[in-house]
């Protein structure tokens, strides 16, 4: 059978079937971008490849992914980061005018050209680690000029770079300053005319809110629900991140791809997400830089077979995190997450979290011929090291 590429020698995490879904003596072989046949040697077709690479036992999975950043942004927080070393709170900041206001300054200024520019270093040290699909987010600009130019220089990150960059809108992300005091007047502008325009455009893959005590409250959240499915975009939410508003059940029932953070998740938002299939995507990197305390409830996603999926949640105020691998042992030392949970956390949950998972997210035939190759003994090891990256080769769509 004829292939581009062939992969062989090789021990093989599909995340395909029962746990990690182990192939000892595996290969993997790709046709026009797609995985053509991934599985044992012993039963795969005689291939005729262009291209064949003797893995000497290395592991093989899929390329992993970033489900949740906000990868596009003008300026940091390092001076806040100042601030909370002497005792201010993320939210006392973001109260003063700080926060992702102070982000919004920075990102209102800046070019399509310069938010790429200072984008392409957080990709790449992503890329760097293996990752081959990252979702990235709007949410500085809170006007629809700025909303719109992020939202483009991230799709032009996936021009930059061999990388699958899914866009999700988060207009509803804070109250601009021209609109204090008014925070349904701005939420009647999202959803009347920045969401219409981002989706005519073609911008968004997703729409995305902030559905916190010092974000939009339920009922304004359930306005930006309506207005995404009127435009036919995905919805995700950022939910019970520093307090419950109950906005993962309201996601569950608008059939949210995800709900993220959920420190603070109560068993009904959990029984409610379990029912519409939603993901739950936890974010490590944000509740360890804010020193969050209340852990979110793994036992009781666990029991409900919510999926999990982890994401670095790469911002300038909670997560100034570009490195997937640390996630991976964030998960499990700070939440207790098994390797298996944690591996299937950057692949095929993380792919369902983007409404991915028939496209890529695990090592089957027909899916997105996108590897991760690790020079590694046992997969633990991708989860266990701390500051070590064992990536061998990286293989997006086949090349
Ligand atoms: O995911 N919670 C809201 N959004 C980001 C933080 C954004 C910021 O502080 O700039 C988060 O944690
Ligand atoms: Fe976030």
């Amino acid at each position: 059978m004829r292939c581009d590429r062939l992969w062989t020698e090789a021990r093989l995490a599909t995340m395909a079937g029962a746990g990690l879904g182990i192939v000892e003596d595996g290969v993997v072989a790709a046709l026009g971008g797609h995985i053509l046949y991934a599985g044992p040697a012993a039963d795969a077709p005689a291939f005729d490849a262009a291209v064949a690479t003797r893995c000497d036992g290395r592991w093989i999975t899929p390329g992993l992914i970033d489900c949740h950043t906000h990868l596009v942004h003008g300026g940091d927080r390092a001076h806040e980061f100042e601030l909370r070393l002497q005792g201010a709170s993320y939210e006392e900041i973001a109260r003063a005018g700080g926060g992702i206001v102070s982000t919004m300054r920075a990102t209102r200024v800046a070019s399509e050209d310069a938010l790429v520019a200072s984008a392409l270093p957080r990709l790449d040290a992503l890329i760097a680690e293996g990752v081959t699909t990252v979702e990235i987010k709007s949410g500085y600009g809170l006007e629809l000029d700025t909303e719109c130019r992020m939202l483009a220089a991230a799709r032009r990150l996936g021009d930059e770079r061999p990388i699958r960059v899914s866009t999700t809108f988060l207009g509803a992300h804070a109250l601009p300053p021209e609109f204090a005091g008014d925070p349904d007047g701005y939420i009647a502008a999202v959803c009347d005319t920045m969401l219409p325009a981002v989706a005519e455009r073609g911008l968004a893959d997703a729409v995305d809110a902030f559905c916190e005590g010092i974000g939009f409250t339920l009922a304004q959240t359930e306005r930006v629900f309506a207005a995404a499915k009127a435009h036919g975009l995905a919805i995700k939410l950022h939910a019970e991140q520093l307090s419950n508003q109950h906005g993962a059940a309201l996601a569950a029932r608008y059939g949210a791809l995800s709900v993220d953070h959920l420190e603070h998740v109560d068993p009904a938002g959990i029984a409610a997400i379990a029912r519409s299939g939603t993901v739950a995507t936890l974010l490590p990197g944000a509740f360890y830089f804010v020193r969050e305390t209340r852990l979110p409830p793994i036992d009781l996603l666990r029991r409900a077979q919510v999926p999990i999926a982890l994401a670095t949640d790469c911002n300038p105020g909670t997560a100034p995190l570009s490195s997937i691998l640390l996630v991976l042992n964030m998960g499990a030392t700070l939440f207790r997450l098994t390797v298996e949970e944690c591996l299937l956390g950057v692949t095929r949950h993380a792919a369902r979290a983007l409404g991915l998972g028939g496209e890529i997210g695990t090592l089957e035939p027909g899916k997105a011929c996108d590897l991760a190759i690790w020079d590694i003994e046992r997969p633990a090891e991708l989860v266990y090291r701390m500051g070590f990256n064992p990536l061998h080769a990286r293989i997006w769509r086949g090349r």
